[in-house]
């Protein structure tokens, strides 16, 4: 499974390759947002300096040529660039026709099966299905991910599974079990993967056994 980072923060992304947890990036314009008044295509630009493998631009416009034109703009950013399009109906337009202009799309805020077929069929390179947007209303965002996974599996579509809007380390533990393609995840989430009391304890006591057997 791929590691994406669900940021827009050069910081965090720059930590994050270093620690080779870097396989991608997804931003979208409340992350974007958080940056400040940064340009968006310079700050895309940027990210791709960091990180070699896809990453997410979204769209902001509602209708279809809007979006084609957007798309078609930030896909010279960078060849690793991929263009994120909403689930709707010109979302979808516009995914089938910059996927046949050779640009990969990456369809986002998906909260159904139905709808991540809909876009395997448009052509997208990646669909993300949102669990934690899910689980926020009470639903359970994990069943999304596996009825995708085992829908998905019945057929040759290329569409990768990026399981998106993960908020703690079982998202990213059951979205591996599952077989998703690729999670992208906030850096907290990454750092709460690395924690585990016993390790700690453990290291701890290791060091205190050498020192205390006289050792340097
Ligand atoms: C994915 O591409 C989205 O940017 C992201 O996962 C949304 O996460 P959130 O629901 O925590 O905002």
């Amino acid at each position: 499974m791929k590691f994406f980072l669900d940021t827009a923060n050069l910081n965090e992304i720059r930590e994050a390759a270093e620690l080779g947890f870097a396989d991608g990036v997804t931003t979208n314009p409340t992350l974007i947002s958080k940056e400040g008044g940064v340009d968006f295509k310079q700050h895309i630009a940027a990210i791709c300096e960091i990180v070699q493998g896809p990453v997410s631009a979204e769209v902001t416009s509602q209708d279809k040529d809007g979006m084609l034109r957007e798309g078609r703009e930030y896909s010279k950013i960078a060849p690793n660039v991929v263009i994120k399009c909403p689930l709707t109906r010109d979302g979808l337009k516009a995914t089938r026709q910059l996927t046949d202009e050779g640009i990969k799309v990456n369809v986002t805020l998906c909260f159904s099966p139905a709808q991540a077929i809909l876009a395997a069929k448009a052509g997208a390179a990646f669909i993300s299905p949102f669990l934690g947007r899910l689980d926020d209303i009470g639903e359970n965002g994990l069943l999304l991910l596996e009825s995708i996974v085992e829908i998905y599996r019945n057929y040759t579509w290329k569409t990768e599974i990026l399981a998106a809007s993960l908020r703690h380390p079982v998202h990213v533990i059951e979205a591996a079990r599952l077989g998703a393609d690729i999670a992208t995840m906030p850096v907290k989430v990454i750092e709460q993967l690395f924690n585990h009391p016993l390790t700690d304890k453990g290291q701890a006591q290791f060091l205190a056994d050498w020192a205390k057997s006289g050792r340097k």
